[in-house]
């Protein structure tokens, strides 16, 4: 087992000092001095919005790439320019013209909010994108990391980016053990994304935690013996680097809860075919109750009751909810004519092994007419 070695804040000295009501320190000059000579040396340089500095191409690219990966977007930014080759072309361009270049990328509102940024950059910034991020946050479809990215890219300003690939970088770096897209965890991930900001070279730092997400530190399979940051790198250390990021905690599943109604007739019971859409379509299975009074009610529209047992309850698990099944076991002293009923029909007890029957109501027929036997 490897030992954690690690700088990380959270879980240490740093943490406590929440407990302070201080804010804990997250800079260290040496994180980026690490990201960017790795850049310099090992990252991407020839990708065509790198040949720039023009905001609405790096702007461009920066929306491209939202959600989708690299090689997918090349042709389409090419496509894109040499049509609308600058903001005030792509505002004046009939949308259908817009969505028709954006069309096979995908993630449609982004191509609509696009249209509607440019047309705001002309008729309120004078066509020119702003350098402040809070400016460009403010337009359509540019959150806190891609403002950040154009504002970084396009005129060196010093702002933090933190999109999915960061994300992940972070939490792998400096173990963060919570759930990135919770909010706690997301919010003390963008602090530690401004401290870690270089003074000098924030484009090659960007480009830097960029390619680090996208290249060496991937979802799968991270090339962790050639990443310059392993040696730091509190989940290699701790060989938690397949566990972080956390995944998203799955949604509790609901519970439902029905009784069911074994009424037995000597060696007869009592089924119910099932609607055609729902659960169970057009299976048999038996009658079910979603209260004692209905039971009453159902018995008495049966038969005349010898019996009634309530059967331990048990959970049969679907896969968007659970149902607890609650039976009942009722004997008839006569049984009521149900000739007229076509949706329920009296089975005999030694074909139940092959009726069509949902498997926990075929079970619990079997171990209930076994115990019959028995008795
Ligand atoms: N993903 C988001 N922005 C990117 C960029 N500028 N270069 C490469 N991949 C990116």
């Amino acid at each position: 087992m490897k030992r954690v070695v690690a700088n990380d804040a959270v879980g240490s000295a740093a943490s406590l000092a929440v407990l302070d009501g201080a804010a804990p320190d997250f800079s260290d000059p040496s994180f980026s001095d690490t990201v960017i000579r790795w850049q310099k040396q090992h990252g991407r340089h020839a990708l065509p919005w790198q040949q720039t500095r023009d905001a609405y191409r790096v702007w461009l690219s920066e929306i491209m790439l939202q959600q989708t990966q690299v090689s997918a977007v090349i042709p389409y930014y090419q496509r894109f320019l040499a049509r609308f080759p600058d903001v005030a072309a792509l505002a004046a361009a009939p949308s259908e013209e817009v969505m028709a270049h954006w069309s096979g990328l995908g993630y449609y509102t982004r191509a609509r909010n696009l249209h509607r940024c440019a047309q705001r950059v002309v008729a309120e910034h004078g066509g020119a994108f702003p350098r402040d991020p809070d400016l460009l946050q403010d337009l359509p479809g540019i959150g806190r990391s891609t403002a950040a990215a154009v504002a970084a890219f396009s005129y060196g300003v010093r702002a933090a980016i933190l999109d999915g690939n960061v994300k992940r970088v972070f939490a792998r770096v400096f173990g963060i053990d919570g759930y990135p897209g919770a909010k706690p965890i997301e919010d003390a991930m963008w602090r530690r994304a401004v401290a870690l900001l270089p003074e000098q070279g924030v484009e090659s730092y960007t480009q830097g935690l960029m390619d680090l997400g996208a290249t060496l530190c991937t979802r799968s399979k991270p090339a962790c013996h050639t990443c310059p940051l392993a040696q730091r790198c509190v989940a290699f250390a701790t060989d938690r680097v397949a566990q972080l990021p956390v995944r998203k905690p799955k949604k509790a599943i609901p519970e439902k809860h029905t009784g069911m109604l074994v009424i037995i007739d000597r060696d007869q019971v009592l089924l119910e075919q099932r609607p055609d859409s729902g659960i169970w379509g057009g299976l048999l299975s038996l009658p079910e109750v979603d209260s004692e009074t209905a039971i009453t009610r159902a018995m008495a529209h049966f038969g005349d009751i010898a019996s009634c047992e309530a059967l331990p309850s048990f959970t049969h698990v679907f896969t968007h909810f659970k149902l607890q099944i609650s039976p009942f076991r009722i004997t008839l002293a006569h049984r009521l004519d149900i000739a007229g009923e076509s949706t329920h029909v009296w089975y005999p007890a030694e074909k139940l092994a092959d009726a069509p029957l949902p498997a926990p109501v075929k079970k619990l027929l079997l171990e209930v007419f076994q115990d019959a036997d028995q008795r």
